[in-house]
């Protein structure tokens, strides 16, 4: 009988790390059944629909439809939905990714019907519970039975806590096989031909983290920074749908200067795979992106205090500023003179990452 394996995604950066893993999983009908569960956490086309066809992931198997709601509320919706499908059919192993509200949702309803749990991209750790990430890393972490690291601080810090060795696998990065997989796609995107940009001569800018876009003030003083930066070198900021709605709650749309800082609507995989690889600089408080400039070795300004992919800094061409403009504009006036931060590929980043997921579980299943 082929093991069943329930893999569960829910918002934007699930779906990447998400796709080698189905793809390759399906190499392999007599020993693996996946099931692909979406949440329905983002639910914008632009947000998930999109990502699947780029990805060529097949559709959900199941599609919950949570939508946005509180943490609480989203987090409860999504608990309640799967424990409903898996006290009627329980897989054998349920496969989360990341920290997203989904994946902390499925592993706590798992772990409770006695479901065993693999999580993708372990260990991570900002040591900043303000972020709900932190929150849904640790908790999924600590309920899980296979935990698969991406870098070395993953292993680090699970060992630390305590976690058994034998529960530790280091695979690497599986958001960087799809990557590796979707370059030579993404070279062919037009976005620089629609945006009528050049190569080498805009930043890429991506921003939707509570802590810079929720407070009126602090996303204020950032528009005014934004708009110098972007006075050098213009910034195309392709705007996630909680930043965007904060611009027009707080009135501060009409802070940007559009000839400096140029909002569009979020973008595709490919598209905005495109635009990464070619920006002269990154500024972005994402988690993802600091990964991916890492591999295509483009510098990258993290505005955040924090990071919980230390590998981006210690090896990769990352830096963390901290969110006071002040230094954020003198770490990207620094880049642009060309003071510009060079890193390498860390380890296990080289594609192969659904492959070494799938050679182990094909052992733990004997
Ligand atoms: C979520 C993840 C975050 C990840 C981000 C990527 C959590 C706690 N956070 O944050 O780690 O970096 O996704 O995008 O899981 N909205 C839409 N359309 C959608 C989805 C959301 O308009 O399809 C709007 C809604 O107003 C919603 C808000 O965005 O209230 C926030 O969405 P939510 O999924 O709660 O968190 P994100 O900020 O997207």
């Amino acid at each position: 009988m082929p093991k069943k394996l329930d893999l569960v995604v829910g918002a934007r950066p699930n779906f990447m790390k998400a796709a080698p893993l189905v793809a390759e999983l399906k190499k392999h009908p007599g020993i693996f059944e996946p099931r692909l569960i979406h949440s329905g956490q983002h639910y914008d086309k632009k947000l998930s629909q999109l990502f699947f066809e780029e990805l060529k992931m097949p559709q959900p198997d199941i599609y919950l439809g949570v939508g946005s709601a509180s943490h609480a509320v989203q987090t409860a919706r999504i608990m309640t939905e799967l424990e409903d499908i898996w006290m009627k059919e329980p897989p054998d192993l349920v496969i989360v990714f990341g920290d997203v509200n989904s994946t902390m949702a499925a592993a706590i309803v798992a772990a409770k019907l006695c479901i065993e749990i693999a999580h993708v991209e372990a260990g991570l750790r900002s040591f900043d519970n303000t972020m709900p990430e932190e929150i849904n890393r640790v908790v999924t972490d600590r309920i899980s039975d296979i935990l698969f690291i991406s870098e070395p601080s993953g292993m680090t810090n699970l060992e630390a806590e305590g976690v058994p060795e034998n529960k530790l696998v280091f695979v690497g990065n599986i958001m960087i096989d799809s990557l590796i997989n979707h370059l030579e796609a993404a070279r062919k995107s037009d976005i620089l031909d629609r945006l009528e940009i050049k190569s080498g001569e805009y930043i890429a800018m991506t921003m939707h983290r509570p802590a810079n876009v929720d407070n009126a003030d602090i996303l204020s003083h950032l528009l005014e920074v934004f708009n110098r930066i972007g006075k050098q070198c213009p910034i195309i900021f392709p705007c996630h749908p909680r930043t965007k709605k904060n611009l027009e709650t707080f009135a501060l749309t009409d802070k940007i200067d559009p000839a400096a800082l140029r909002l569009i609507e979020p973008l595709g995989y490919l598209d905005f795979l495109r635009l990464q690889s070619e920006a002269k600089l990154v500024l972005t408080d994402s988690g993802g992106i600091q990964e991916e400039t890492t591999y295509l070795n483009i510098p990258c300004i993290t505005m955040r205090e924090n990071t919980e992919r230390p590998v981006t800094v210690d090896v990769g061409s990352n830096i963390i500023t901290g969110v006071d403009p002040a230094k954020i504009l003198e770490a990207a006036e620094k880049s642009l003179s060309g003071e510009t931060k060079s890193g390498q590929v860390p380890e296990k980043w080289d594609g192969k990452t659904a492959y070494r997921i799938v050679d182990y579980l094909s052992e733990y299943f004997g």
